[in-house]
């Protein structure tokens, strides 16, 4: 499968935002991956609607949308229309009735369905959503901040979780070219990653070495 890289907003300096967007396209990013948070679902408040908006004015890249928020059925029309290209529930946050409203509304709306979970969660969770979604992002450290490091328990979910799911599999959280190299051989192929790209010195290496 292809590599795709993310590149999650939440490390970019948010005073040039689109300075940023633009940086990170250029050193080849695939997709920009955008932190809501909520300060329910996880102890950290982030970027809104109002924020994607101006985000999918700045870059063609496709908008990565994860939602870290409680009861994310009320807000999905509202990130939808802001410009979402995929939006991600977590599994945390929705019965299966739920997921399954929700992805009728995405594929009305061409916009891809991921659905998450965190380290905690295990794998049996959200195998009856496996049917319904377009992909699967494995949390490698607990959400709500940047910068965190990566938990290896996330390698075994990965491969369990490639050997019987063929499509995307995104990982998020704690990923480096370290990293990286374990959960592509686990296999996930799709990376997020903000700290190692943002805090790079040169970006486009960060984003080779990932890849
Ligand atoms: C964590 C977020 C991640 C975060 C990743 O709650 O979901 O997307 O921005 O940041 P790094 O790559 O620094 O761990
Ligand atoms: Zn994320």
């Amino acid at each position: 499968m292809k590599i795709k890289i993310a590149a999650s907003i939440l490390s970019a300096d948010f005073s040039k935002l689109g300075v940023e967007l633009k940086k990170v396209k250029l050193a080849g990013a695939d997709l920009i991956h955008v932190d809501v948070m909520d300060g329910h679902f996880v102890p950290n408040i982030t970027i809104g609607p109002e924020v994607v908006k101006f985000m999918r004015q700045s870059t063609p890249l496709a908008l990565d949308v994860h939602l870290m928020i409680q009861n994310p059925a009320k807000y999905v029309e509202v990130f939808v229309n802001a410009g979402s290209d995929m939006i991600t529930v977590h599994i945390e946050t929705v019965s299966l009735k739920g997921l399954q409203a929700i992805a009728k509304r995405l594929k009305r709306r061409k916009v891809k369905l991921g659905i998450s979970l965190n380290p905690g969660t295990h794998l049996a969770k959200i195998k009856p959503a496996l049917g319904i979604v377009d992909f699967v992002l494995v949390m490698s450290v607990n959400p709500g901040f940047g910068g965190q490091v990566f938990m290896p328990k996330a390698i075994n979910k990965i491969r369990q979780l490639r050997a019987i799911f063929a499509k995307d599999i995104a990982v998020d959280g704690g990923i480096n070219s370290a990293t990286a190299k374990l959960v592509k051989q686990a296999g996930a192929n799709i990376l997020v990653a903000g700290s190692y790209i943002f805090g790079a010195k040169n970006i486009k290496q960060a984003i080779n070495s990932l890849r």
